[in-house]
């Protein structure tokens, strides 16, 4: 398949499906989608299911183009910790991927800048590719905030982290506003934002980290605008919420650029 606007960085479709699908519904979902993509060899996708669907849509993508991830971790790898689960357990479920840091996760579920750069150098432990979730909110964003809170994020996010963890780390940028209420940012201040952050990973880590670490876009992606946000030079992928959940949709946005 040939992409008009190929890029260096290869692109990235991730699909977190939140808290939705039974292991039945995820079976299937994940059957139709294997066989609507299977001729896509051009870009990475990846699906996120709730952990009990992890093993068996495992089996579904097992040798297809579609890569497995996980929506969450917990950073100590064994022990008693009640409802938790470990990036070495998550490996061997089948993921590959895992987001890190979702705006769901910090508004309801009390994480922070802090524990999302424990669980980012769990997953980097356990050779897991941590997608890491920024973003402000609409009140952050009014008050032209939005630089200062990327700052504080990536800067917290990711301190510690040495040159060769960001050889598989990916930033996901979701401004909160946009994620599920049908408000994507034009793909102006997506580039705005994207290009920004890949600034601050210049800083941070040098040039060439900067230019080869992946950067998607978050927040009310559909098929009718994917085409537009891939055409921004620094947005090399996207992480789709409810568009995702349908696989016909979600090839469509695979497919659709
Ligand atoms: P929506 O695509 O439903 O806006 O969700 C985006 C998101 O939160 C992906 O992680």
């Amino acid at each position: 398949m040939l992409r008009s606007n190929m890029k260096r960085r290869k692109p990235l479709i991730a699909g977190n499906w939140k808290m939705f699908k039974t292991c039945q519904e995820a079976v299937e979902t994940a059957q139709h989608l294997v066989k609507l993509i299977a001729d896509n060899t051009t870009i990475d996708v990846m699906i996120a299911p709730t952990f009990t669907s992890l093993m068996p849509v495992s089996d579904v993508v097992k040798g297809t183009c579609v890569a497995l991830g996980a929506q969450n971790l917990f950073w100590e790898p064994e022990g008693a910790y009640t409802g938790e689960i470990s990036s070495a357990m998550l490996v061997s479920a089948g993921c590959s991927y895992v987001i890190i840091g979702h705006s769901e996760r910090r508004q309801y579920f009390g994480e922070t800048d802090i524990t999302v750069n424990k669980k980012i150098k769990a997953a980097i432990k356990d050779n897991l590719t941590p997608i890491v979730c920024v973003g402000e909110s609409e009140k952050e964003r009014e008050s032209n905030h939005t630089f200062s809170v990327l700052d504080k994020q990536i800067a917290k996010g990711l301190e510690d982290l040495i040159p060769s963890d960001l050889e598989t780390l990916i930033i996901a940028y979701e401004p909160v506003w946009a994620i599920g209420t049908g408000k994507t940012a034009t793909n102006e201040q997506a580039q705005a934002v994207h290009q920004y952050l890949r600034s601050l990973i210049e800083k941070k880590f040098g040039n060439n980290l900067a230019n080869s670490v992946s950067i998607l876009y978050g927040g009310s992606v559909k098929p009718d605008n994917i085409k537009e946000l891939m055409l921004m030079p620094d947005v090399d992928g996207a992480l789709v919420g409810g568009a995702s959940l349908n696989a016909e949709t979600f090839s469509k946005i695979v497919l659709g650029f």
